[in-house]
């Protein structure tokens, strides 16, 4: 059974979507749900789900990112997950951190990537002009918002859109996307997801 940590920074809504996936017959469980805000409203319902949870903030550390990540490593060292979902979690991390987990460090951005890497993807897009937006599941490289695509879900954009209200169309998507992403990537397939 493949042990899976999950990274938040808000309201967890994927953690929430992917700890309600892995059951019954699901090669994963989820291990800890790890927060670098105290308050995040993500950790309320993972402990309501009955998940370990634990919170490394990040303000203590100032600018010593790598300090900040030594200390999330040695909560992740004792929960021993087999794979990392970043979910909403907003720390950029350093490559020493991604070398670390190196294939087994997953994240949902709110893009097609490659488009849109970084910030305000739906308002970009909208101004873009573009006819279709969405999210994309990668691996973690030390590029941010690189890495090995593992799956996409396209949602139109509809005239007249605003970023909230695309980002409410995505985010729906981002729930259907991530559980099949990870269920495959826990039986060790690859092959990228592609939705609708
Ligand atoms: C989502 O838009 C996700 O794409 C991004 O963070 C936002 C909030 O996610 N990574 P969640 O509700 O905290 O899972």
């Amino acid at each position: 059974m493949k042990r899976v940590a999950i990274l938040i920074s808000g309201g967890g809504s994927n953690m929430v979507t992917l700890v309600d996936s892995m059951q019954g017959d699901h090669p994963a469980r989820p291990c800890l749900v790890l927060s670098n805000v105290a308050g995040a409203g993500g950790l309320e319902k993972a402990r309501t789900r009955g998940v370990d949870t634990a919170v490394v903030d990040h303000k203590p550390y100032g600018r010593d990112r790598e300090a900040f990540e030594a200390a999330l490593n040695e909560v992740l060292d004792a929960a021993q997950p087999d794979i990392i979902c970043l979910a909403g979690f907003m720390r950029v991390l350093t490559e020493g951190f991604t070398r670390r987990w190196a294939g087994k460090m997953l994240n949902i951005h709110p893009s097609l990537l490659p488009k849109y890497k970084g910030l305000n993807t739906h308002a970009r897009a909208i101004e873009a002009g573009d006819a279709e937006a969405g999210c994309s599941v990668h691996e973690v490289t030390a590029e941010l918002d690189g890495g090995p695509i593992l799956g996409q879900a396209r949602v139109p954009i509809e005239p007249g859109d605003k970023p909230d209200a695309l980002a409410a169309r995505v985010l729906v998507m981002e729930h259907q996307l991530y559980p099949a992403v990870l269920r495959r990537f826990a039986d060790g397939d690859r092959s990228p997801v592609m939705l609708p």
